[in-house]
C-alpha cells in the first residue's frame, strides 16, 4: 500500500480476529516507529511487543478505555527515557507504528499511556526501569470492524499564510 493511502485510511480498529501475526511483521513495523523524527536524533524510544494472552489480558484490564486490547495480536508499549521532547518523540514514533500498521493490512488502537495513572501500572507490568514513561499502548491485529470516525474538512483547518 503507498503511503499516501496508508496516512488516508487508517482508523482506529477496537476488534480483532484473533489470528497470529507474523514477527517479521511486527519488527517491520516496530522498525518504522524507530526510524520516526526525534528532537536532537535522540531516540529515547523502546518498543515492549506484547503477544503473550495473559500479560494482554493483563495490560487490558490496567488501560481505562483499552479492554480490547486483550483480543489484539500485539499490543506496542512505547517508553521513552524522561527527556525535554519524550512525548513529542513517542507520539511520532507511535504514528509511525499505527501507519505502518495500516500498510501492512493490519487494524491498530492507541490507547493513552502518558498523563494516564495507569501508566506507572504498566511500566512495572512490563518490567521498565522508573527512567521511562509509557507514551502509548498501540493494539495492533486483523481488524474484524471497519469505522468511520467523522473528520473535519481539510477548507476548515488548512489556512494558507495566514490563521
Ligand atoms: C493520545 C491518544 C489517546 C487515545 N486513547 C484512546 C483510548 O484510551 N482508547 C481508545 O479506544 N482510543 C483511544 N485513542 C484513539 C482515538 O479515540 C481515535 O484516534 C479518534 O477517535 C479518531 O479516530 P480514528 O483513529 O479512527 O481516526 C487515542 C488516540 C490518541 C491520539
Amino acid at each position: 500500500m503507498e503511503c499516501i493511502e496508508a496516512l488516508k485510511t487508517r482508523r482506529s480498529v477496537r476488534a480483532y480476529t484473533g489470528e497470529p501475526v507474523p514477527r517479521e511483521t511486527i519488527e517491520d513495523i516496530i522498525d518504522c516507529g524507530r526510524l520516526a523524527a526525534t528532537a536532537i536524533n535522540i531516540q529515547p524510544w523502546e518498543f515492549v511487543v506484547i503477544t503473550e494472552a495473559r500479560m494482554l489480558r493483563a495490560i487490558a484490564g490496567a488501560a481505562e478505555y483499552g479492554s480490547f486490547i486483550a483480543q489484539a495480536a500485539a499490543c506496542v508499549v512505547v517508553l521513552c527515557r524522561n527527556t525535554k521532547y519524550y512525548l513529542e518523540d513517542g507520539c511520532n514514533a507511535s504514528q509511525n507504528i499505527l501507519v505502518a500498521a495500516r500498510a501492512h493490512g493490519l487494524g491498530s488502537c492507541w490507547v493513552a499511556g502518558d498523563k494516564k495513572p495507569y501508566a506507572e501500572k504498566v511500566r512495572k507490568l512490563v518490567g521498565a526501569p522508573d527512567t521511562h514513561k509509557v507514551v502509548s499502548l498501540l493494539a495492533i491485529g486483523h481488524p474484524a470492524e471497519q469505522r468511520e470516525m467523522e473528520k473535519r474538512p481539510l477548507s476548515e483547518v488548512l489556512h494558507w499564510e495566514k490563521y
